[in-house]
């Protein structure tokens, strides 16, 4: 796929990726800061042509200085004179490349540790500790530390244990930190970031909502110049974004929205999401009816995975059909497309991770010889929803849980009819308003119902009855890789349960899932 896009700034912090599970916080906590920020490969062998970097931050990673085959820093950036903070993996590449050394396992720290700072802290770096207190808790995650410091660098400050937990240089601005500034549980760590753009790399701050919003316009606008769009729309947040962007950027004439219906939405999502996409001023909205389509395949499936394959399959089918018909009319194939699936697809971390992508249009933009238009693909989330309050977006719209593309498909387990679609529609839709009634659904990241293959006895008035179950499930996460129970009131829950088996027919009985992630997913299939 060519992804040729003209970067939305061009001046920030570059973070470089050692693999670290952080490295994408580090850069969302850069923006929250006001500075953009972009993550590129920890072993590029130059910096990106057209940036310019104010400072330069690695990240953390999993790898060890002294292993073989281990990530290097590039000659580049000490000779690139800017200021450098190195994070954990980053702080040691520093060590080492200043003339020091690294030892492994024997200083070894997970999780929450004690920073004492050094009474005096020479150098530029110093101004990053200022005003943080002398002992603060900080988040440790590494095995390896070091053993002997190299001449040009001064310690900062130590953990309880006597570890290095933080370096300076003694005259340029370039500091080390063993711990991760980036993550909450680092008490000062925000302000460390903060300091570091603008005390230590006296950067400017040059991205808020409204910088990246004209950013945006004016990429759409540079790069379809004057084509015609068509998007894919799921009704989700990133897809109903884009395609409220591209219309603003082109003007509603130059947009069609297409949104599939699979027969696996919740209770009213298509005229609502077809009403929302409207209410954006898009004047073309196509609502595919593919349910019948979708509904026989999956006649009899009972299996997850095949579940999913089929309707990924279908999902491209069906929105080839529709765009083969109406190909001559568009020249761009718009998608919701976020930074972190970026990212995550180039790979540069830790290994290649897969990443869900079949609600996405795949391959199609070469088979169709449309160009990809993703105005998205230099965002976080939290960005993309503050463009949609900015364009005027609903913010039951903008604030909405997640839903996987696979819809209801994969919350039924077992058979998928059009009755136990029904039962769980119904179902999910007390749930949620419930939620929304009590306050509560802002609380959790992720909620919904599930239908259970599992029948069991009740008591209805004088009946006996035999019928289906139903599981609630609330998560709280921050990015759906690991997730907790959501704390939901027992006397709610209660609530809900009794109103979903009193007026849900064939459900007697409601379950609340307790697990968290891992060892369990999100979604039950
Ligand atoms: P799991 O079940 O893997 O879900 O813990 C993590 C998050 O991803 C969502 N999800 C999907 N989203 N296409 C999507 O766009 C999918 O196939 C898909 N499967 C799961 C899920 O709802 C949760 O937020």
């Amino acid at each position: 796929m060519s992804h040729h896009v003209t970067r939305p700034v061009h001046s920030g912090i570059l973070v470089l990726d050692y693999g670290s599970q952080y490295t994408l916080l580090i850069a969302r906590r850069l923006r929250e800061l006001g500075i953009y920020a972009e993550v590129i490969d920890g072993t590029s062998k130059e910096p990106p042509a057209d940036f310019t970097a104010h400072a330069i931050i690695l990240s953390g990673g999993p790898d060890s200085v002294y292993e073989v085959g281990s990530r290097r820093l590039p000659p580049w950036v000490l000779a690139a004179g800017k200021p450098v903070l190195g994070i954990c993996y980053g702080m040691q590449l520093l060590v080492e490349g200043f003339g020091g050394a690294l030892r492994s396992g024997e200083g070894r720290e997970y999780g929450r540790g004690q920073l004492k700072l050094e009474a005096q802290i020479p150098g530029p770096g110093a101004a990053m500790f200022a005003g943080t207190p002398a002992s603060q808790t900080v988040w440790m995650s590494h095995g390896d530390d070091v053993a002997k410091m190299p001449a040009d660098l001064a310690v900062a400050g130590r953990s309880d244990d006597g570890v290095v937990a933080a370096v300076v240089h003694r005259t340029l601005p370039i500091i080390g930190l063993q711990f991760h500034p980036e993550v909450n549980h680092s008490e000062f760590g925000a302000d460390m970031l903060s300091h570091f753009v603008r005390k230590v790399a006296k950067a400017d701050l040059n991205w808020d909502s409204g910088s990246m919003l004209q950013a945006t316009l004016n990429y759409i606008r540079e790069s379809v110049k004057d084509g015609h769009v068509l998007v894919a729309c799921s009704g989700g947040v990133d897809s109903t974004v884009a395609a409220a962007l591209l219309a603003k950027a082109l003007g509603p004439e130059r947009v069609t929205a297409v949104f599939c219906d699979q027969g696996l939405m919740r209770k009213d999502e298509v005229s609502w999401v077809s009403n929302a996409l409207k209410k954006l001023g898009l004047s073309h909205v196509e609502v595919l009816d593919s349910r019948h389509t979708f509904l026989s395949a999956l006649a009899g499936v009972t299996d997850p995975e095949t579940k999913r394959k089929l309707i990924g399959r279908l999902f491209i089918e069906e929105f080839e059909r529709y765009a083969t018909g109406h190909k001559a009319e568009f020249s761009h194939l718009g998608q919701g497309t976020l930074y972190p699936d970026v990212i995550e697809s180039a790979g540069h971390g830790a290994g290649a991770k897969v990443i869900k992508s079949h609600h996405n249009v795949g391959g199609l933009p070469e088979r169709l010889k449309l160009k990809l238009c993703e105005p998205l693909r230099y965002l976080f989330k939290d960005e993309a929803r503050q463009l949609g309050f900015q364009l005027g977006l609903p913010a039951d719209m903008v604030d909405r849980h997640p839903f996987p593309g696979p819809g209801l498909a994969v919350r039924i387990l077992g058979d998928i009819t059009e009755e136990r679609l029904h039962i769980l529609r119904e179902a999910d839709a007390i749930f949620i308003q419930a939620l929304r009634e009590h306050d509560l659904y802002d609380k959790v990241w992720q909620a919904f119902a599930v239908l259970l293959p599992v029948k069991s006895v009740g008591v209805m008035g004088d009946n006996r009855t035999y019928q289906m179950t139903i599981a609630l499930r609330a998560v709280t996460s921050t990015d759906a890789m690991t997730a907790g129970v959501g704390d939901l009131p027992m006397s709610f829950l209660t609530h809900v349960a009794a109103a979903i088996v009193k007026k849900v027919d064939g459900v007697n009985r409601v379950v609340y899932d307790i697990t968290t992630k891992p060892p369990a997913t999100i979604e039950w299939e």
